[in-house]
């Protein structure tokens, strides 16, 4: 099958889920990773920021959490978890967020229509990661900023034989236990296994045309936040 219908599928399988697995499979610590990766965005108050590959939308309500009165935007190709996002914002009385069906790949806007653009957890999920970044390039205003926040391969030999043992053997069990899809959670950490390391990552964002790019590695290593300006 096709990486991105399986992928859609895959996440629309784990959807209703998503969150509590999430949090359950990082003791919470991603919250920090987030709140980190929102910090580099260095949004402007008020700005008009695109979160890309939102899923149930955990950036877009931290970017909100910042500054109420952003404008973010989030894109997902995935309905079931863009209804979970649509859902938290119901819940939470959470205005500033619209969020939209779409690919990354050909994204459904303008040239130069926003301030920011943040992704999540994503880019090891999408077909085409040069396309994805181009895309994000395009859509920015010049001078802003593109920040990604993924796993990465810890440069550590011994810390990554152990963060390794914990997402491909720990991550699938817990997954099918508490996601609902073994086969879901086995495929995630894989996604890992030809991602880019986190220099060769940074070569991509400025064969993209970023210019400043920068990565800071958190959680020993094992997540990289990418930083580039359009
Ligand atoms: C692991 S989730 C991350 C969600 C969210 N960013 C977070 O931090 O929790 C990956 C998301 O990427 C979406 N996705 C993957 N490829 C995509 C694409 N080409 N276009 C739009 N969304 C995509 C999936 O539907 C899924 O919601």
């Amino acid at each position: 099958m096709e990486k991105s219908v399986y992928v859609r599928e895959m996440f629309a399988s784990i959807a209703p889920r998503y969150d509590a697995t999430n949090r359950l499979l990082t003791g919470g610590v991603d919250e920090r990773w987030r709140r980190r990766a929102v910090r580099e965005l260095a949004v402007p108050a008020g700005g008009r920021i695109l979160d890309m590959c939102c899923g149930t939308g955990d950036l877009t309500f931290h970017l909100l959490r910042t500054d109420p009165a952003l404008k973010v935007t989030g894109v997902d190709f995935c309905d079931p978890m863009l209804d979970g996002a649509r859902r938290r914002a119901a819940q939470g009385n959470v205005a500033g967020a619209t969020f939209v069906q779409g690919d990354v790949l050909a994204l459904p806007f303008p040239d130069r229509s926003f301030d920011g653009a943040i992704m999540g957890f994503s880019m090891r999920n999408v077909v085409d990661i040069g396309a994805t970044l181009r895309e994000a390039r395009r859509v920015l205003v010049p001078g802003s900023r593109f920040v990604n926040l993924d796993v990465s391969k810890a440069p550590n030999p011994w810390f990554r034989r152990l963060f390794n043992l914990y997402f491909y053997k720990v991550v699938p069990l817990v997954g099918g236990l508490v996601g609902g899809s073994r086969s879901a959670y086995r495929y995630l950490p894989n996604s890992l296994t030809n991602f880019p390391g986190a220099d060769e990552l940074a070569a991509r964002f400025s064969e993209a045309g970023f210019r400043d790019v920068r990565y800071v590695r958190l959680g020993g290593g094992a997540i990289a936040v990418h930083v580039g300006t359009a």
